[in-house]
C-alpha cells in the first residue's frame, strides 16, 4: 500500500482554471475516460487498490501545460503524464489520484532536418511515424521499441526504451539531442539542441531520458535522424538448446565482424505461445531456441554475402537450420511473432511475473540456467526472450494451475532471479522501467547512498513532489 499523502483534490474551483487553460473540451471528468487514462499495460491484477484519476487533460501547446504546472504547484495537486499507456511499470498511473495529463493531442512532426539530421518532434508523436516522416529525406529514427507503432515518443523519452536495435543504435536516451521542457513550477526550458556536441553544464538531456516524469514534462523533442539502409535481411536460426542459441551470440561480432541490427532469441515456450496467440507457426517450432538476427546495408550482393557467411558460420556453431526472410513480407511475418509474444502471455495468462532483468552479455547463459532451476523449482513455465545481444531477457514466470497462493509463488521465484542477476553483476530493469510495479525492489538493486541521490535530484527539480509521485523510488 502506498504510503498517504494528502495533496489537494480536484474541487469546483481547479475545475474551473482547468477548462479556462484548455477549453472544456481538453478536459475529462467522465468516469470511463478516467478508469481507460489511468491505466497502462500492467495487469489490473497486480496492483493492491484501484488507481484513478480525479481530472485527464489533453493539452495542444506548451503554454497550456506551462499554465497547467503553475495551477498544480499553486494548488498542490499531483500531475501525471500519460504517452500512449503502452508503459510496462505502472508509470503512468496516477498513485496519488490528481491530474493526468495525456500528450495525444500534442503529435505534430514539427520538422525534419536532414542537415543537422534531426527531426523536432512533439511527445504524442507515434515512435513508427517519425521513421515515416524522414524516408523521404532517406533517413530514419533508429529507436526500435517493440511497440513502436502504437507508443508516443514521449513515453519512450521518459522510459528510456530501449527495443529491438540497441545492440547498433542504443536506447531512446542515445537517439535524442534536445528537450524542450516544462517545470513542475510552470517554467519552460530546453536542454541541449541540434548540437551534436555539448557540455555546457550539466546533460539534464540524458537524466531526463528515463526518469518516468518524475523532474518535468517533455514537450518538444529533438532526435537524431540515420540513413535509412536500402536492404534489411533478417535470419532465423533455429537451435537445439537456449544455451546454444545464447553462446552464439558473440560470434556475430567477433568472427562474422558484423553489427547486427538486432539479435533477439526466442525460447521454446514463447513460439508456442506466440503461435497459439496469431494461429501462425515458425520454422522448426520445436526447436529449443530460435534468434533473430537483422542485417542491413545499401549494397544487396555485399549484403548477401555477409548472411551466407554468418550462416556458415552458425551452422558450424550448432544451429539446426537458417532462415532467410529478405522480403517485406516473411520479415513482417517474423517480426509480428516476436512482437506479440508479450501480449500473447497476457493474452493467455493472468498469473504470471514479466521481468525485464538485464545483465552483462557474458552472463546470460548463467542467467539461464538460473531461470529454468527456479521455474522448476517452483513449478512455473519460463516463458523467456528477448534483447539477448543487449544481455536484457524478458523473463516471464507462468503459472498454468489456479492456486490461491499464486502471488506469493510467483514473488518468492521472482526474489530468486533478482539474487542471481545482483550476483551476475545485472540489473532490475533494462527498458520498461521502475514506474510503481518495482519501486519496492530498488533497494536489492541500488545502495542507500544511490538511492538518497534520487531523492534529492529529485527534490532540486520538484521540490512539492507534486511531478509523478509515487514512481521510481518508496
Ligand atoms: C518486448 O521486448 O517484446 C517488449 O519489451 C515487451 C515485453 O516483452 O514485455
Ligand atoms: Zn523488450
Amino acid at each position: 500500500m502506498m504510503g498517504s499523502r494528502s495533496y489537494s483534490p480536484v474541487d469546483e474551483e481547479v475545475i474551473k482554471e482547468l477548462e479556462q487553460i484548455f477549453g472544456p473540451g481538453n478536459v475529462s471528468f467522465e468516469p470511463g475516460k478516467i478508469r481507460a487514462y489511468s491505466r497502462d499495460e500492467v495487469g489490473e491484477q497486480f496492483w493492491d487498490r484501484d488507481y484513478l484519476a480525479e481530472a485527464v487533460v489533453f493539452p495542444e501547446t506548451t503554454e497550456q501545460v506551462s499554465s497547467l504546472m503553475k495551477l498544480a504547484s499553486k494548488r498542490f495537486i499531483p500531475v501525471t503524464p500519460r504517452g500512449a499507456g503502452t508503459g510496462l511499470s505502472g508509470g503512468a498511473v496516477p498513485a496519488f489520484g490528481g491530474i493526468v495529463v495525456s500528450f495525444e493531442k500534442m503529435n505534430r512532426i514539427l520538422e525534419c532536418d536532414p542537415i543537422n539530421l534531426t527531426a523536432t518532434v512533439e511527445p504524442g508523436v507515434i515512435t513508427a511515424d517519425i521513421s515515416r516522416a524522414a524516408s523521404s529525406h532517406g533517413l530514419q529514427y533508429a529507436g526500435d521499441p517493440c511497440s513502436g507503432d502504437a507508443s508516443f515518443i514521449g513515453g519512450n523519452v521518459a522510459e528510456n526504451a530501449g527495443g529491438n536495435k540497441v545492440i547498433k543504435y542504443g536506447s531512446t536516451g542515445a537517439n535524442i539531442l534536445g528537450l524542450e521542457v516544462v517545470l513542475p513550477s510552470g517554467e519552460v526550458t530546453w536542454f541541449g539542441g541540434k548540437r551534436r556536441k555539448d557540455v555546457t553544464g550539466l546533460d539534464f538531456v540524458h537524466l531526463v531520458a528515463g526518469s518516468e516524469g518524475t523532474l518535468c514534462l517533455v514537450t518538444k523533442i529533438i532526435v537524431k535522424l540515420v540513413p535509412l539502409p536500402e536492404c534489411i535481411v533478417d535470419l532465423l536460426v533455429p537451435f537445439r538448446t537456449m544455451e546454444e542459441a545464447i553462446s552464439f551470440v558473440p560470434r556475430i561480432l567477433t568472427e562474422g565482424r558484423i553489427t547486427p541490427a538486432s539479435v533477439e532469441c526466442m525460447n521454446r515456450n514463447s513460439l508456442e505461445i506466440v503461435s497459439r496467440y496469431t494461429g501462425t507457426a515458425l520454422p522448426f517450432q520445436e526447436a529449443g531456441a530460435h534468434l533473430i538476427i537483422q542485417l542491413e546495408g545499401n549494397d544487396p550482393e555485399y549484403l548477401a554475402d555477409e548472411y551466407e557467411r554468418l550462416g556458415q558460420i552458425c551452422l558450424s556453431s550448432g544451429a539446426q537450420e537458417v532462415f532467410v526472410a529478405d522480403n517485406r513480407n516473411a520479415r513482417d511475418r517474423l517480426w509480428k511473432a516476436r512482437k506479440s509474444i508479450a501480449e500473447a502471455v497476457m493474452a493467455f495468462s493472468t498469473r504470471y511475473a514479466k521481468e525485464d532483468v538485464v545483465v552483462p552479455t557474458s552472463e546470460v547463459p548463467e542467467l539461464m540456467r538460473e531461470v529454468d532451476r527456479i521455474g522448476r523449482k517452483y513449478g512455473l513455465d519460463g516463458v523467456n526472450y528477448g534483447h539477448v545481444g543487449d544481455g536484457n531477457i524478458h523473463v516471464n514466470f507462468l503459472m498454468e494451475e489456479d492456486r490461491p497462493d499464486w502471488k506469493e509463488v510467483i514473488e518468492s521465484a521472482r526474489m530468486e532471479l533478482y539474487d542471481a542477476t545482483v550476483r551476475l553483476g545485472g540489473t532490475l530493469s533494462g527498458e520498461h522501467g521502475i514506474g510503481m510495479k518495482r519501486r519496492k525492489y530498488m533497494r536489492t538493486f541500488l545502495d542507500g547512498a544511490h538511492i538518497d541521490l534520487i531523492r534529492n535530484v529529485k527534490k532540486a527539480f520538484d521540490p512539492l513532489e507534486i511531478m509523478n509521485p509515487g514512481k521510481i523510488i518508496e
